[in-house]
């Protein structure tokens, strides 16, 4: 996939009122968006996915709602306030700010695009006797690439662990990065730039506070672990489940949803013993990955990527990465935060938050294992898995959203082959009947070949044609999305064909 087919699904999502840019009339709001009618279909569906994969298929996992707002000092106490940072340049000639490690990154990238196009263009010289592993072991500029890329990378690497941005301006000026905008290397020094939102709480006369809006929903969970824990009388291990809206003010804020200033998280954080969080690790990474397979894009869009470096907080800590059309990135992150951020919350707020094991005889502050997943990014890792153009037969052409049934904002498509002839009513009937079980959509507009287009583009894996056939015996066309065939079926066969595949049960129990 490409950058192109990237661009074809931002405005599919525009089209077909998926997302929308916010603020749109008034210009636009950088890295903020607005869902659109079935762009909230789709994510409430993905949301429920999650929720009930934790909260029902988990005995020990319940949920919470917590506020936005919350005590200035539970970020000074995660480490927020003082590291929650990115690394900023500006160029003194545009006047623009970047982040210092995502211009090395690109920089980066771009030597490994190079060595990429260096082993295609070998590879149509040579065709089927080509060696590729051989070429990019002996090939003299391949090699040469990779060394001046292993070299700064090394050096880059080194300068983040060290929080030094002296070095990191030095790899800037090194490696004649330049303003894609200026074209010149007029760079300021590096700074650190806090990524949290604030305002204020109270009126000024008061003498307002300081609040943040969360960059992440965990802290929430974190500070109501003894209210859960002591009402819901949970016994360790169990876990705590939150989706909600974060907020972060990302200087680098592009590639559409993936990163924005303002999103959604799904959270889960897992209370175990000290010692057991390994496993615990290890147990949720699969039943994660599990929960992506299951959707059924293909197991091949998927892997762990281990991180080499971990925050001090942490003693494992792996992404799970999705092939976007822009590679493989992180959609969702599983850590062991050890006992972290509940120790820290104890010295901070100066209460006891420890739990008493009575097959230990003893008390502790659990340790925590979190599944952190963005439903953004899991909005637009489904959507760039389900886009799909299509030629066909007699030359046309179709744009088909493959959604999993079970997460598509429509299920099914009643149209009535005319406007008139009482085929309308005994659509509108059909509808009425279905209505409590999935979403509905009528279309009376445009030839059936045009309103099945529609249906194709917003992922509607079912629709059924109304005809004069079916006043006389109740019967009614439906067609199939993904392989267009069409077959005739009773109506009161409907909801059976439809209810057990658009099932979210279903889709659960293949987890
Ligand atoms: N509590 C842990 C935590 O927040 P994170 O890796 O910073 O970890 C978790 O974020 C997930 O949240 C990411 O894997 C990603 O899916 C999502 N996410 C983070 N920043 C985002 C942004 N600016 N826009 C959209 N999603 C974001």
């Amino acid at each position: 996939m490409s950058e192109d087919v990237f661009k074809k699904i931002v405005s599919h999502c525009k089209e077909y009122g998926f997302v929308f840019q916010s603020s749109e009339i008034y210009d636009g709001l950088s890295a903020v968006y607005d869902y659109g009618q079935m762009g909230v279909e789709l994510k409430n569906n993905i949301k429920k996915y999650w929720w009930d994969s934790m909260v029902l298929l988990h005995e020990n996992v319940v949920g919470i709602d917590s506020a936005i707002f919350m005590h200035p000092t539970i970020w000074k106490a995660s480490g927020h306030v003082d590291a929650f940072n990115d690394p900023l340049i500006d160029n003194k000639d545009s006047k623009k700010r970047y982040r210092a490690d995502v211009l090395v990154e690109d920089y980066l990238a771009k030597i490994d695009e190079k060595i990429d196009k260096e082993v295609e263009k070998a590879a149509k010289r040579f065709g089927d006797s080509f060696d590729e592993a051989m070429f990019r072991q002996t090939n003299p500029r391949v090699l040469e690439n990779k060394k001046k890329r292993d070299e700064v990378h090394e050096r880059f690497a080194k300068a983040l662990n060290d929080n030094n941005l002296e070095e990191l301006r030095q790899i800037i000026v090194d490696c004649e990065i330049v303003d894609p905008i200026s074209g010149t290397r007029n760079w300021t020094d590096v700074r650190q730039f806090n990524l949290m939102f604030s305002t204020e709480m109270g009126s000024t006369a008061d003498g307002a506070m300081k609040v943040y809006l969360r960059p992440e929903t965990a802290q929430g969970i974190f500070v109501n672990f003894l209210n859960v824990q002591k009402t819901g009388r949970m016994k360790i291990p169990f876990g705590i489940a939150q989706i909600g809206k974060a907020f972060r003010n990302e200087i680098v804020a592009r590639q559409f949803v993936f990163r924005m200033r303002e999103f959604e998280q799904m959270e889960m954080q897992f209370f175990v013993r000290p010692g057991e969080e390994l496993d615990w690790f290890e147990k949720w990474k699969e039943t994660r990955m599990r929960w992506h397979k299951a959707l059924g894009f293909g197991d091949h869009k998927y892997r762990f990527h281990d991180h080499d470096k971990l925050a001090h907080y942490a003693n494992a800590a792996t992404d799970v990465e999705f092939e976007m059309p822009f590679g493989f990135k992180e959609v969702e992150g599983i850590h062991s935060r050890t006992d972290f951020d509940l120790s820290s919350h104890e010295k901070f707020s100066g209460k006891k938050i420890q739990y008493f094991d009575p097959e230990l005889n003893k008390s502790y502050v659990p340790y925590v294992v979190e599944t952190s997943i963005g439903v953004d990014r899991m909005f637009l890792s489904i959507m760039s898995a389900a886009y799909c153009e299509e030629e066909l037969d007699g030359g046309e052409s179709r744009v088909v959203l493959k959604l999993p049934a079970a997460l598509a904002p429509i299920k099914l498509g009643v149209l009535p082959l005319v406007k008139k002839d009482g085929l309308p009513e005994k659509a509108r009937e059909i509808i009425d009947q279905l209505k409590f079980d999935f979403k509905c959509q009528y279309d009376e507009k445009d030839s059936i070949g045009k309103r099945y287009r529609r249906q194709d583009a917003i992922g509607t894996p079912y629709c059924v044609t109304v005809d004069h056939q079916t006043l006389e015996d109740n019967t009614v066309t439906i067609r199939y999305r993904d392989t267009m065939e069409q077959e005739r079926v009773a109506i009161d066969k409907l909801s059976d064909i439809i209810s057990d595949k658009v099932s979210m049960k279903n889709l659960l129990k293949t987890i």
